[in-house]
């Protein structure tokens, strides 16, 4: 066949014709699933990632300043945010906006055995986290009586699981044309050496391409296009992970388009000079995310006059991102963003056809993020939020950032907002609060409701 022998040919010459080993082995069918998955690589990035890998040269230090930050009035002294606010509701009331979630990564830190979008979140009715956004999408639409496109990315290794979880909920009530599946692509993973790992005989080792994958992905599934015939001009990022959002935040939305700004972010004060967090900065004059990494400790000390940190916008991965602006990154069927590699124990076939479980990392994975996309975008706005407002992520299994402390930071946030309000409910001795967003959709809302009699305390679940 001589489109096998062309594939052979360029593994060959690429330095990885030993994906092909056991190929002599391999039955018909297995022979065509593999190759289709072969033809698919892209045999060049694979090479350019390789050979970085190799070498030992020192990369330029880039320039680092921190980026300028708009903080939020706390809820208490929000009045003159009102007109921004309504701003922001009148483009979400022109159908000018579509929310992403972004769940297509692996959650191998929370250790869950299904899609993370599916884990039980709320602290009394232990709501899923895709149930949780859904019902906010739907309390937004029906405020403001418009459709809002959902646009949900999974990944190869969790498509399925998420569809059927849908399937099995009716989409939560959402019009079918109104809940959008992308799927983002897979990278290969290779050895030290450079050179791909196999995960059988048959296959490569994939995992899915990080989450900067998504703006390829709205693009190549059609997305974007449909998007755009609707109308659509801002996308609101989120991550499937984090409960607390708050969802197409209007006044976010105004100060992002006030600025025409093509990319913005939300960000949280660090906890302490030393938190594992990426921090919103200007890189070379233009807004990027600085690695934790990439700070000198002396930079992550650094205090500005107020006494204030001088690199702290923790960035939480809450993003405006305008379509047209993903229509110039992805012209072309391209992608401009860079690839990371990260250093991971991957279970792989050794040359000898057995398979090995390592006990150390032993070989590295490329993904992109999507916040290198702030480097290229023309302007952006980065706002700061009060973290326990806004961030309250579930990435491990236990402690810090747990489902245990997300859940205690909704019952927190539900909790004030029943203490600032004239609602005849003493909430102070529940451990468990909740309000659904069918409710209200911030604090705002919830006192401004109560005020008109529009809530009961029947409302407000407890436990
Ligand atoms: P994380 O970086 O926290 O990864 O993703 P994760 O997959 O959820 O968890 P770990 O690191 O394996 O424990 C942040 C968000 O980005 C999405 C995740 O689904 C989550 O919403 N993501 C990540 C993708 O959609 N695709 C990816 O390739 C990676």
């Amino acid at each position: 066949m001589s489109d096998w022998n062309q594939i052979r040919r360029r593994f060959e010459q690429a330095g990885q014709g030993h994906v092909l080993t056991h190929w002599d082995d391999l039955d018909a069918d297995a022979r065509s699933t593999f190759q289709a998955q072969l033809e698919d690589v892209d045999l060049d990035l694979i090479v350019r990632l390789a050979g970085e890998l190799l070498e030992t040269g020192q990369a330029a230090v880039p320039k680092l300043e921190p980026a300028p930050v708009i903080r939020e009035p706390r809820p208490d002294e929000a009045a003159d945010w009102g007109m921004m606010r309504s701003e922001g509701e009148e483009t979400i009331r022109q159908g000018k906006v579509a929310t992403f979630v972004v769940a297509g990564g692996q959650g191998t830190r929370l250790g869950y055995d299904g899609p993370k979008g599916c884990f039980d979140i709320t602290p009394v009715h232990g709501k899923s986290l895709f149930q949780w956004h859904a019902e906010k999408i739907v309390a937004i639409r029906e405020r403001y009586g418009v459709s809002i496109p959902w646009i949900v990315m999974t990944s190869h290794a969790n498509d399925e699981a998420t569809r059927a979880y849908f399937d099995q909920q009716d989409g939560f009530g959402l019009p079918a044309e109104d809940l959008i599946f992308i799927q983002q692509a897979m990278m290969p993973a290779v050895d030290a050496a450079g050179k791909l790992l196999l995960a059988g005989r048959d296959r490569l080792f994939l995992s899915p391409n990080g989450h900067g994958g998504s703006l390829l992905a709205l693009r190549t599934s059609g997305a974007l296009d449909q998007l755009r015939e609707r109308g659509i001009e801002e996308i609101f990022y989120f991550q499937v992970d984090n409960p607390l959002l708050r969802m197409l935040d209007p006044a976010f939305i105004a100060l992002h388009r006030r600025e025409t700004a093509e990319m913005s972010s939300k960000v949280v004060a660090k906890r302490s000079p030393d938190e594992k967090v990426g921090v919103v900065g200007l890189i070379d004059g233009q807004h990027g995310v600085i690695e934790y990494s990439d700070l000198t400790p002396e930079q992550m000390q650094e205090r500005d006059a107020q006494g204030r940190l001088r690199y702290n916008a923790g960035n939480i991965a809450i993003h405006l991102i305008r379509r047209d602006f993903i229509e110039r990154l992805t012209e072309g069927g391209t992608f401009e963003l860079p690839y990371h590699r990260a250093h991971k124990k991957i279970p792989h076939l050794d040359d000898s056809g057995r398979l090995v479980e390592p006990s150390e990392p032993n070989g590295y994975k490329f993904e992109t993020f999507v916040f290198d996309a702030l480097r290229l975008a023309r302007h952006s706005v980065t706002l700061e939020v009060p973290r326990e407002l806004e961030f309250a992520p579930v990435k491990n299994a236990l402690g810090e950032d747990s489902p245990e402390s997300s859940r205690d930071a909704l019952t927190e946030l539900f909790r004030s907002w029943v203490e600032s309000s004239e609602l005849d409910l003493d909430v102070s001795k529940a451990s468990a609060v909740e309000i659904a967003p069918a409710v209200a959709l911030d604090r705002d809302d919830f006192i401004r409701r109560v005020a008109a009699g529009e809530v009961e305390p029947t409302d407000v679940s407890t436990s």
